[in-house]
């Protein structure tokens, strides 16, 4: 399994405990920045983790700014990304499990590096239910309106 990382100066810590927990399992990784707490713009990190996951060059992104807000609306520009902003354990393994997420949203100013190490986990063992008709079907429809083939009808 290889991630793509990102954040800005209000997720950093967030992304530095995720990365001390992935080298301690031993999970290939690529960070995209930011480096420093200084105040950058989240959509940059955003844009290249999203496009980095959309190119399939990764398995999953990770990103984090001061909310997980942010950065998850810049990612789900992206064609192909599902970015799910999570701030509790049910959420991390359902939007896994119902959704398909590819890329994990977390906020700096919401919730500790604990419970981001804890949701990391959580959504990184958690696979898509794709025997559930339901939920491949749903996905489909997220990928249709990406695409503009989606219709209400
Ligand atoms: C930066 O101050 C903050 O706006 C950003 O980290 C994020 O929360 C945006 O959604």
């Amino acid at each position: 399994m290889k991630l793509a990382l990102g954040c800005d100066h209000g997720g950093i810590n967030l992304k530095n405990a995720i990365i001390d927990y992935l080298e301690e399992k031993g999970i290939e990784y690529d960070d995209f920045g930011c480096f420093s707490e200084r105040s950058v713009d989240y959509p940059i990190y955003a844009f290249k983790v999203a496009n980095a996951v959309a190119d399939n060059k990764f398995d999953f992104g990770i990103l984090c700014c001061g909310t997980g807000i942010g950065v998850s609306m810049a990612a789900n520009k992206v064609k192909g990304i599902r970015a799910a902003v999570v701030s509790n354990e049910f959420g991390a393994e359902m939007t896994r499990r119902h959704n398909n997420a590819n890329i994990l949203c977390m906020g700096g100013r919401v919730i500790n590096e604990e419970m981001a190490v804890k949701f990391t986990d959580i959504f990184l063992n958690t696979p898509f239910s794709s025997d559930e008709e339901r939920h491949t079907r749903r996905v489909k429809m997220l990928a249709d309106i990406d695409n503009g083939t989606f219709s209400t009808e």
